[in-house]
């Protein structure tokens, strides 16, 4: 056992060497498109023209996350989603952020102490285990994450276990033909919406809905959202 006072000291060590590290440059900012303001010739990747064509708002709806509820943001990379996730859930509820890139998590971590978002708990994980914590979740959701994740059973098995019963698990990625080869969508960056259905469906999920409505302005590619239930029973 290690005396509690040597522990209180460990951890704000910690918290002291975040705090002083710099944020990763990969982070466009970390404001919301409340605070950025949004023009019309920007980068539609920037966070305030992305919260246009994302629309995280309706997302979190359909994951019927509200204050209090517990979610994990898979392959948050610099956290887009993951602080709008905060701000729905509140400093009662929960967001584990995750990624497998220890410099994403860093950064997250610089800028959730920064902002005292307490809600926020970056997670750095494995390539096959997002280390969350067990039938806890009231939802999982991964934004253009999936088509890069292998062992992708292993991961689905895991977001399963992590999900309460009739915890909800959103996917956003973009479509490809359904002729694509399931090894073409790590490098293409696409893959079609009846893989990953196929893939989460076998795993124990029961598939809600797809909607495929979201258009990246200056881009042709279709983006779609599918959403997946644990079985209450
Ligand atoms: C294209 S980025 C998307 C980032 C973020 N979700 C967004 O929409 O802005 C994909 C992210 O998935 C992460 N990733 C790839 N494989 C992963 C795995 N096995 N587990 C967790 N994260 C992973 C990458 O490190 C990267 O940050």
């Amino acid at each position: 056992m290690i005396p509690s006072t040597l522990r209180k000291f460990c951890c704000l060590g910690l918290l002291l060497a975040v705090l002083a590290l710099p944020a990763v440059s990969v982070l466009p900012g970390l404001s919301t498109a409340a605070d950025q303001g949004a023009s019309s010739n920007a980068d539609p990747w920037e966070w305030a023209e992305r919260d246009k064509w994302q629309r995280p708002e309706e997302v979190m709806n359909d994951l019927h996350l509200r204050a209090g509820s517990q979610v994990a943001d898979v392959g948050c990379g610099d956290g887009y989603f993951t602080y709008h996730l905060a701000e729905r859930v509140g400093p009662q509820g929960r967001v584990y952020a995750e990624d497998i890139r220890p410099d994403l998590i860093r950064g997250l971590w610089h800028q959730a102490l920064n902002k005292w978002l307490v809600q926020v708990h970056p997670v750095l994980g494995e390539e096959d285990n997002p280390r969350l914590p067990r039938q806890r979740l009231d939802a999982v959701l991964l934004v253009h994450s999936y088509h890069e994740m292998r062992p992708h059973g292993a991961l689905v098995k895991s977001f399963y276990r992590a999900l309460r019963r009739g915890g909800l698990l959103g996917i956003i990625e973009f479509g490809a033909p359904e002729s694509q080869p399931r090894d073409e969508s790590y490098k293409r960056h696409r893959i079609p919406s009846s893989t990953v259905r196929g893939e989460i469906t076998t795993q124990g999920f029961e598939f809600v809905k797809r909607q495929a409505d979201f258009v990246v302005p200056g881009s042709t590619r279709e983006q779609y959202f599918l959403l997946f239930q644990k079985p209450e029973e």
